[in-house]
């Protein structure tokens, strides 16, 4: 997948319709995007409210390419217990970090019903929530960025709240950290804020994507497959048993978010992606010096890496950047003016690289489209 960084979701206005009998279904449809940390997140320091122990900084991909897609409705005509449908099959709502979302955006819906009584009670009918990602689900391509800020976005819709990117990223920070961010397009941080309850700890836009529009991202799938340790999961071991992450979180991560807050500010590539590149390889290393260890990525992980080296070296200059979340997936940062070097030598290095040939396959028609452009 390839693609342009950082459109805002969109969404249809909220709608109902009526049946010839029975009560009326209210239904309001959304899109969001993934974003892909530049600085990561791992590690809460409140557990139950999803509170980070340290900023991040993240890009969001253009919805043309990765997202996903969220229908929610409500109905008296609906069984009474809510439900939540992920790509075709019935999913558990009852974890208590989507209950938080639920609850939240129900409260806010019952005041604006407490002040204008003509408001349908749509705070008291039962929810159906059908989503489908459109890229892999769990497999550390931020499906759960995408997923909460869609759950998120769809019922404040179908509630017709205010739309207030900021306070929703309260709200779906609660469903998944990461999704706070992916309710701003472009460059976003997660500021983790002061507060015990939470308040503070919100997303903002550093940037918008319209301030370096040349940025684009590649994804690379090693493997779709579910990972092994889930975020949540991975980043608690991490908190508990690494030494090496209280070093990150006190001394790298500041630096990195200085730093790269500057690099976007200066659009200055160079910076961006060394940093990035940095923070990734800070944030496996914390992952292997988790007890027992976690290994997100694998040895085809690291070939490309090594494509990402040799694209540099080659340039003489810094023109390519990957990350990887907590899975073996590759995304590669890049300036659409270094697109046909930086595609043409994945190709290359990909198609003689055992894990990486389905992808060098798909990245030969996007070659052939680069070479049309040149
Ligand atoms: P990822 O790297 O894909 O974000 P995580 O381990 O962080 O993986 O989270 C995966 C979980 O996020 C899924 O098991 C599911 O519970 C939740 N999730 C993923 N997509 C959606 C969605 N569209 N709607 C609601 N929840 C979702
Ligand atoms: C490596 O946001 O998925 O992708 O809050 O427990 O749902 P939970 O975790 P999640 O963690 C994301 C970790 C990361 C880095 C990042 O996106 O910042
Ligand atoms: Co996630």
């Amino acid at each position: 997948e390839r693609g342009r960084c950082g459109v805002t979701n969109s969404s249809a206005p909220a709608s109902m319709y009526m049946d010839l009998s029975g009560p009326p279904v209210y239904r309001s449809t959304t899109t969001a995007p993934v974003n892909i940390a530049v600085v990561k997140y791992w590690g809460k320091r409140d557990p139950k409210l999803n509170l980070a122990t340290n900023p991040s900084l993240s890009v969001t991909l253009s919805q043309d390419d990765l997202r996903t897609l969220t229908t929610a409705s409500c109905s008296a005509k609906f069984p009474k217990e809510d439900s939540l449908t992920l790509n075709g099959e019935p999913s558990d709502i009852s974890g208590a970090r989507t209950q938080a979302c639920l609850r939240e955006l129900r409260a806010l819906r019952a005041k604006l019903e407490e002040a204008d009584s003509s408001l349908p009670k749509l705070s008291e009918l039962p929810l159906r929530i059908v989503t489908e990602n459109n890229f892999p689900t769990a497999a550390g391509l931020a499906s759960s960025a995408a997923g909460f800020a869609a759950l998120v976005r769809a019922i404040a819709d179908l509630y017709r709240l205010p739309n207030n990117p900021t306070e929703l990223s309260v709200i779906a920070r609660q469903g998944s950290g990461s999704a706070c961010r992916s309710l701003f397009g472009g460059y976003v941080a997660w500021r983790d804020g002061t507060q015990e309850d939470g308040l503070d700890s919100k997303a903002v836009e550093v940037a918008p994507a319209s301030h370096w529009p040349e940025m684009r991202a590649l994804i690379l799938v090693a493997s779709a497959a579910k990972k092994g340790v889930s975020s949540t999961s991975g980043m608690q071991q991490t908190v508990a048993t690494s030494g090496l992450f209280k070093q990150r979180v006190a001394e790298v991560v500041p630096k990195h978010m200085a730093t790269i807050e500057e690099a976007i500010a200066k659009k200055d590539f160079a910076s961006f992606a060394e940093v990035t590149m940095r923070d990734s390889n800070s944030f496996h290393a914390t992952c292997a010096d988790t007890y027992p260890p976690i290994f997100y990525m694998n040895d085809t992980s690291r070939a490309a890496v090594r494509a990402v080296e040799q694209i540099n070296e080659k340039a003489g200059k810094t023109i390519a950047a990957y990350t990887f979340d907590a899975g073996p997936n590759a995304v590669i940062y890049f300036l659409e003016e270094s697109a046909a070097a930086i595609v043409g030598t994945f190709y290359k290095v990909l198609s003689a690289t055992e894990g990486w040939k389905d992808e060098a396959k798909s990245l030969s028609s996007e070659i052939e489209l680069e070479e049309t452009i040149a």
